[in-house]
């Protein structure tokens, strides 16, 4: 599909709504480092969509009867003016695909289901939930639109505010950049994928280590900016998705030694990617690394499939089977509970989607 079929045709008069959507957070296991405009991923990536961790976000539309298209973003009730360039970019980079949003004043409400100190990424749950609220909007102008392009284009619009966004759609596993093994796949927008996968996915446990809460010294866009020119680029965005070719096969078959093989892979490649930029960065903390080895000493000695993975920055995500869930909890309440901030952790699993509330 073209950028251009996401150009909202629609002409009718703006008239007051009132919207709320809730979406979750995602973890990538194939990850997305590296872009070009306007937002292309320089690899395909895959994640487990979350379900506990999630953005509520409400939308009220006035008509604007000034013509000036204006907006207040508002975090748990409180009027946020610090996000307001960000969110300043992003009306202006999705404006041409939704030309009605002109006609209107929004005010912006929002909150997160996890602390918002965590450390945890909420901006793909952000801008995953505001996407769904404005495509709602759409939606109401113009009912012809089917849930697959309704889906589509929140994705498409959530990737111009943070390209993880895309993936924080629709669950349990979204696959998003052009590839070989599915070729409706888009760089635009994510799609789900896999209903054909091991059922052991379909419950898989996440739960997420608090490392570090505070935030992070060098951001995802900086990492991003930090793959041109680097000396490995090319050579991490094959391995990407040669990863991805062999992750979807061992997701298929249920070969946890296989898969724990890649997800780990993938987290230290990524990091690596930011210890060889240039300039060099290092997100993992002392404690990422003392967790991660305690989690190798853990599966050699049990032999339960339990494995991590990071996202940009030093919290540790701990992915393992529900029917694991006992056991690896208590190792984590016992052994790894004293390298998390706080002793902080969260449980999640994998999740549906975004839904209305
Ligand atoms: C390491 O989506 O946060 O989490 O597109 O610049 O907003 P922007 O970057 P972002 O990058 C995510 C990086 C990652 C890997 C992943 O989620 O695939």
């Amino acid at each position: 599909m073209e950028e251009t079929s996401f150009i909202s045709s629609s002409a009718q008069a703006a008239v007051p709504f009132l919207t709320k959507w809730q979406a979750p957070s995602n973890i990538a296991l194939i990850k997305y480092w590296g872009k070009t405009e306007p937002q292309i991923p320089k690899n395909p990536s895959l994640s487990f969509t979350l379900s506990s961790s999630v953005t509520t976000t409400e939308v009220d539309f006035t008509p604007n009867p000034s013509g000036a298209f204006q907006f207040e973003f508002y975090f748990e009730g409180k009027l946020k003016p610090d996000f307001h360039p960000k969110l300043n970019s992003f009306f202006e980079r999705i404006s041409p695909f939704i030309p009605w949003i002109r006609d209107y004043a929004l005010k912006i409400n929002s909150q997160n289901s996890f602390p918002h100190s965590s450390g945890i990424a909420s901006s793909a749950s952000a801008m995953a939930a505001l996407s769904l609220c404005l495509m709602d909007r759409e939606r109401k102008l113009d009912a012809t639109v089917s849930d697959e392009t309704f889906f589509q284009k929140a994705s498409f619009l959530a990737r111009l505010g943070s390209g993880s966004a895309a993936r924080s759609i629709q669950g349990p596993v979204t696959l998003w950049g052009k590839n070989t093994i599915q070729s409706s796949a888009s760089d635009l927008y994510a799609t789900p994928f896999g209903i054909d996968l091991h059922p052991v996915f379909t419950s898989y446990q996440d739960t997420i280590l608090l490392v570090d809460k505070g935030s992070k010294p060098v951001s995802s866009s900086q990492g991003h900016q930090l793959m041109y020119n680097h000396p490995f680029a090319e050579q991490r965005f094959i391995q990407a998705t040669t990863h991805l070719t062999d992750l979807v096969s061992l997701m298929k078959s249920g070969d946890l030694e296989g898969f724990i093989r890649i997800v780990e892979t993938e987290a230290l490649s990524l990091h690596a990617m930011m210890m060889t930029s240039n300039p060099y960065f290092i997100l993992m903390q002392p404690n990422t690394l003392a967790i991660i080895q305690k989690v190798w000493d853990f599966r050699t000695a049990t032999k339960m499939p339990l494995c991590f993975t990071l996202d940009a920055g030093a919290n540790v995500h701990l992915l393992y089977p529900e029917a694991n869930k006992e056991a690896i909890r208590i190792f984590i309440a016992s052994e790894l509970a004293v390298h998390c901030e706080g002793g902080q952790y969260l449980f999640d699993q994998v999740g549906s989607g975004a839904k209305k509330v």
